[in-house]
């Protein structure tokens, strides 16, 4: 059974796309077959990877919008074997064009179909509580939510945990249930106090719902996307690249255990 795994948090910049990206990269890498879906109309994932979002023939809004199918929409990365559904920005768009009263449920009858193709679909979400994320997390098995190590990090937090608890009571009525693949704390600067403090904190605060895995801040991750590459394939050795792969080894053990 293919595992859904929305990557959200509704406060912006803290590495929701770079560990789409990566993680789906390092799952792949471990013979893993993965889609990455990008829900974000800022198309950074699609970006990340090198895809050209302004010549893109179809992608996640002609899927919701019934214009296009999902599996002509679904393109084959050829450098990191990545199967990705993309996006371009006119996703904006699609609260306004589709008022169907059950829309945030039409991503996962989408998806459906296609699902045991793939052992983990990834989604990576925009940085809101908005039509998108909901539609992500309704159709998710499990939402991965990075949580960068700086100052008033857990801000903002508690919406989108009281969103995640709304979807669990709506999905318990069709059997299915949104769980947390965890908290995957990101960007930590090792040389400073204050980031081990956060570090602390956050651990203080979910327990054992952090993985053990901590990506450190890391030049290689923030240049990989500029070459339309993951981390893994543009610098294998560097230590983003390690940390995504004992990110995803974490994922793995977990779901593993679970069959
Ligand atoms: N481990 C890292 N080390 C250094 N820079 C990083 C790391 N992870 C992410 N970044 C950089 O931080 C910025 C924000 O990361 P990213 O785009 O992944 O966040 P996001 O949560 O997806 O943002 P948004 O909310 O806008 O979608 C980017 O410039 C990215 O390159
Ligand atoms: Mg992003």
């Amino acid at each position: 059974m293919g595992k859904i795994i929305a990557v959200s948090n509704q406060k912006g910049g803290v590495g929701k796309t770079t560990t789409s990206v990566n993680l789906a990269a390092a799952l792949v890498h471990y013979q893993k077959r993965v889609l990455l879906v990008d829900m974000d109309p800022q198309a950074s994932a699609t970006a990340s990877l090198g895809i050209n979002r302004s010549v893109l023939y179809s992608g996640v809004f002609d899927v919701l919008m019934g214009n296009k199918t999902i599996e002509e929409s679904i393109i084959k990365h050829k450098n990191s074997k990545i199967h990705v559904l993309p996006t371009s920005i006119e996703l904006a768009h699609l609260e306004v064009k589709i008022d169907h009263e059950d829309r945030e449920h039409i991503f996962y009858q989408k998806l459906k179909p296609i699902k045991d193709k793939y052992d983990y679909i990834i989604v990576d979400c925009p940085p809101s509580l908005g039509l998108l994320t909901l539609s992500a997390l309704y159709a998710a098995d499990s939402v991965l939510i990075p949580v960068q190590c700086q100052f008033l990090a857990i801000d903002g937090l508690t919406q989108l945990l009281n969103t995640i608890r709304i979807v669990q009571k709506q999905q318990k009525v069709n059997n299915r249930s949104l769980e947390i693949e965890g908290v995957l704390l990101t960007m930590l600067d090792k040389r400073t106090k204050a980031g081990w403090e956060i570090v602390h904190e956050l651990k203080g605060y979910f327990g054992s719902g952090v993985f053990e895995t901590i990506i450190t801040s890391n030049v290689a991750a923030q240049v990989a996307p500029t070459y339309g590459m993951s981390v893994l394939s543009y610098q294998p050795k560097s230590p983003a690249a390690k940390l995504y792969k004992s990110l995803a080894k974490e994922v793995l053990a977990k779901n593993e255990r679970r069959k």
